[in-house]
């Protein structure tokens, strides 16, 4: 989770940090794939295994447009379901929308199911950590508390 003040890189570092996944497993994928290696086949399963859990795909939401598909009624299973997801600017959003009347919470969802789930979640925010108790409720702060590492991002803004 990358947290701080406004303009100071947050969402572009997010992206960074996904392209340099991608292009960590791909450089892996090359290397394990390279007749010039030869590798045991125990060796090569057991890199196969370690790129296979490495994401290969990350999709990019800010927590706005995902609310509002979920306000559409556009499915959003695909962020819960993905292996690696950034969402951006959480916390701008509304947290609770009516569907048909009923209230939901589908980024406060979206998080507890990723977190339950162990997949890959980036992010970012400018909340501070009392709004985000006040907003989410304690069953997403210590899902967050455990399974997120917080980044402050202090510096000044670049805009
Ligand atoms: N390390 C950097 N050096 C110079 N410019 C940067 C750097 N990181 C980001 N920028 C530029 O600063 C601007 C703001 O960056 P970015 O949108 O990533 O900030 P942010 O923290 O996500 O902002 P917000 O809190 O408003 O979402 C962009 O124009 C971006 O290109
Ligand atoms: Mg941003």
């Amino acid at each position: 989770m990358l947290y701080g003040g406004v303009g100071n890189g947050k969402t572009t570092m997010a992206r960074a940090i996904a392209r340099t996944f991608l292009r960590v497993r791909n450089r892996a994928q090359e290397l394990v794939n390279d007749t010039r290696w030869r590798i045991d086949n125990n060796t090569q399963d057991c890199m196969d295994n370690k790129i296979y859990c490495m994401p290969s795909s990350i999709e990019f939401i800010k927590a706005t447009e995902l609310i509002r598909m979920a306000r559409d009624g556009a499915s959003i299973s695909k962020y819960i379901t993905s292996p690696a997801i950034i969402l951006d600017d959480f916390g701008e959003e509304a947290e609770k929308i009516l569907i048909y009347g009923s209230e939901a919470k589908p980024t406060t969802d979206l998080v507890n199911e990723r977190c339950d789930n162990l997949k890959l979640t980036i992010l970012t925010s400018n909340i501070t950590d009392e709004a985000l108790e006040l907003r989410y409720g304690t069953r997403t702060i210590s899902r967050v508390d455990q399974r997120f590492d917080r980044i402050n991002f202090d510096n000044r803004s670049y805009r």
